[in-house]
């Protein structure tokens, strides 16, 4: 047994010191209420995620410095490496500089030609004619995955996958059953009580955080305040995360950094704020403090172009600096809801919700070519791997079985700056095998190709999604994409659950809605950066070592005076730069979305004059160089021909 983590005082009866909290908001925890003080939420990230899957399948020692390389640049780097200076912008030439000892795996890759992915010896030279699997990954995601949820009570758990490697608890209905079994004082001894009377003090006066790296308070007076119910509730809530990181530990060998915090925001801070293989605790007497240090960009949503856009309007990258700004300053510069929710971010407040849903929305295999691809026949190569990958995935989700199914192909095609896409339905009635999808994406490619120039490619993508239960069956094309496709750390401020927003209010107009219908792409709340979709994005390694799935340097309509920052993770069809692979899948999806919601509407028109649609609507994604003013433009003014509709990117 554990010491206890309680120093119990003498009770105070009859005393006059009582808590600062009340029955109601005790109760509230336990329904997972946001607006309950006393909420727990904890944020866990895999520490150098893919190396450590690396590390484990090798079964290498602890010490030895690994990074895992893609072509000739390195996706992730153990701590061991970090220790030599290594990092992720690093070739594999100079990683091996730094040092000789470096063990380099590549990722598994896809062979043209094989009917699934392997590591192969020779994949760093193979960039023309292998494709990225991220899949080994993936498995390892879902058992840790699945692991969390088995240390958590079945009925009070809820957990959020956040992306590959990262997953938020809302650990607040658990820490209250714990509170009222270890403090049966706070169970209210009859209903007629006053339920916003405040609680009985904590019967402590210190609390043992064991290893956890403690936030600091402002001052030495704070601390020495009793612990309230707050302080209790978290360190039950740190206790749980720590049993559930020794599980991991133990069960499937990755260590992982935690943050115990009451609310999202706070957690996601707090796991990367020490690392590796440590837990920090943020209390609420904390919170100001630990901000306080800090700067704004590292919060999520504000890591991107919001972030630069407050950069710019305030002149200063600290928290310190920003929050002497009035809200009615930030509502000027940023709009009434992004400066409301900067103005309350900054002060740590998040009443985000951890979002339980683990379902599988959509996926996707693409692939950027460098060189390029010239001809059809070289492309249908990559289609035929692209729709086995996708296949083996859906194996996996349960279409062989018929669980769920997809209901939607989409291919997606670029070619001097001009994205293409086609979209067509699967058919629904036999059981989806991998010629199928592979039948579809080349009628996909073909539609694209007649349709006019389209070599060279610079990048394809082929997309599932619109996901159906078949058992159930029958569920609308808006169920399929359940998350807010905007919202990732690209910078998008998170909408309140009650509140929409209009097109000028946004800091980003990637989600200007003109037909309230797309709204259902768009949920009320909040989502994260990663969500649990499956993607399989191949971001095509140049000699450079940097990831290039679009890279502003290369392309000729992107150069010029006023370069954008670079980030690893282009967009290739609008441009967006995302922090990382599973932001970018996020992000990808959302573009699908739109896609479903254009062609929707295409059919629409198209069938007012037209009888009967056809197979694959066409959209045609404005080239970068025009999508300014079309941005600028209000919406509906450029012409467009009869089933054709201009994306609108933001
Ligand atoms: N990843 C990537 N490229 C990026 C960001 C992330 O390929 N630009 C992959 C990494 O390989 C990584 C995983 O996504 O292993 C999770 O990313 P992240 O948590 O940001 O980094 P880690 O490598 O896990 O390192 P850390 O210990 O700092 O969390
Ligand atoms: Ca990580
Ligand atoms: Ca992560």
């Amino acid at each position: 047994m554990p010491s206890p983590p309680f120093q119990m005082s003498s009770p105070l009866h009859g005393t006059e010191r009582r808590s600062q909290f009340t029955y109601r908001q005790l109760n509230l925890l336990a329904s997972y209420s946001t607006s309950s003080p006393l909420r727990v939420v904890a944020h866990i990230d895999l520490d150098a995620f893919y190396a450590q899957c690396e590390m484990v399948r090798l079964g290498v020692a602890e010490d030895q410095p690994l990074a895992v390389q893609q072509w000739q640049g390195l996706i992730a780097v153990n701590y061991p490496a970090r220790a030599f200076g290594i990092g992720r912008h690093c070739t594999v030439t100079d990683a091996k500089k730094l040092c000789p000892g470096l063990l380099a795996q590549h990722v598994a890759t896809w062979k043209e030609g094989d009917d699934r992915w392997a590591y192969h010896e020779d994949a760093a030279s193979q960039i023309g004619t292998h494709k990225v699997s991220l899949d080994p990954y993936r498995l390892q995601s879902r058992k840790i995955m699945t692991l969390i949820k088995e240390s958590l009570p079945p009925d009070l758990q809820k957990v959020e996958k956040a992306s590959i490697d990262e997953v938020f608890l809302d650990l607040s209905a658990q820490v209250h059953s714990i509170l009222l079994q270890r403090f049966p004082e706070l169970s209210r001894p009859s209903l007629a009580d006053d339920p916003s009377e405040r609680l009985p003090p904590p019967p402590i006066t210190a609390l043992d955080w064991q290893a956890d790296a403690l936030v600091d308070l402002e001052d030495a007076e704070a601390e020495a305040d009793d612990p309230d119910w707050d302080d209790v509730a978290i360190l039950i809530g740190s206790e749980i995360v720590r049993d559930i990181r020794a599980n991991i530990r133990r069960t499937l060998r990755y260590t992982c950094s935690a943050g115990i915090a009451g609310n999202k925001m706070l957690s996601k801070l707090g796991s990367g704020y020490r690392k590796p293989n440590q837990q920090t605790v943020i209390r609420n007497r904390a919170v100001k403090r630990f901000l306080s240090d800090m700067k704004f960009t590292k919060i999520r949503n504000l890591g991107g172009k919001l972030g630069e856009q407050i950069v710019s309007a305030f002149h200063t990258e600290a928290i310190e600096d920003l929050l002497l700004a009035p809200v009615e300053q930030m509502k000027r510069n940023l709009g009434d809801h992004t400066g409301v929710w900067l103005y309350n971010t900054i002060r740590g407040t998040d009443a985000t919700e951890v979002n339980s849903r683990t379902q599988i929305k959509s996926m996707l295999s693409a692939k950027s070519f460098r060189p390029s691809v010239n001809n059809y026949e070289q492309a249908v190569k990559w289609l035929r791997i692209f729709a086995a990958d996708i296949f083996s995935r859906l194996v996996e989700e349960g279409v062989l079985e018929n669980r769920r199914r997809p209901k939607t192909i989409s291919l997606h095609h670029r070619h001097d700056g001009q994205t293409r896409s086609r979209q067509s339905s699967i058919p629904q009635g036999k059981t989806l095998d991998e010629a199928t999808l592979f039948e579809l994406a080349k009628s996909l490619l073909s539609q694209i190709t007649q349709e006019g120039r389209a070599w060279p490619c610079a990048n394809l993508s082929l997309s599932v999604g619109g996901f159906e239960d078949g058992i159930t069956g029958n569920r609308g094309i808006g169920d399929f994409l359940l998350k807010g496709p905007g919202v990732h750390e690209s910078g998008e401020a998170p909408r309140d659950a009650s509140v929409e927003l209009s097109a000028h209010e946004r800091p980003e107009k990637k989600r200007r809605v003109d037909n309230p219908g797309i709204q259902r792409f768009f949920p009320r709340k909040r989502g994260s950066s990663g969500g649990d979709d499956e993607g399989n994005i191949d971001v095509g390694m140049a000699d450079t070592g940097k990831a290039q799935i679009e890279t502003r340097g290369t392309s000729p309509k992107r150069t010029g005076s006023n370069p954008k920052p670079m980030t690893d993770y282009m967009c290739t069809r609008c441009d967006a730069g995302l922090v990382d692979a599973e932001a970018l899948q996020s992000h990808l999806d959302w573009h699908f979305a739109r896609d479903l919601q254009e062609e929707e509407r295409g059919r629409q028109t198209f069938a007012r004059s037209h009888a009967g649609a056809p197979r694959g609507q066409r959209f045609v994604a404005a080239p970068s160089s025009s999508r300014k003013s079309a941005r600028g433009s209000a919406s509906g003014k450029n012409k467009l021909e009869q089933g054709q509709s201009r994306l609108k990117f933001g």
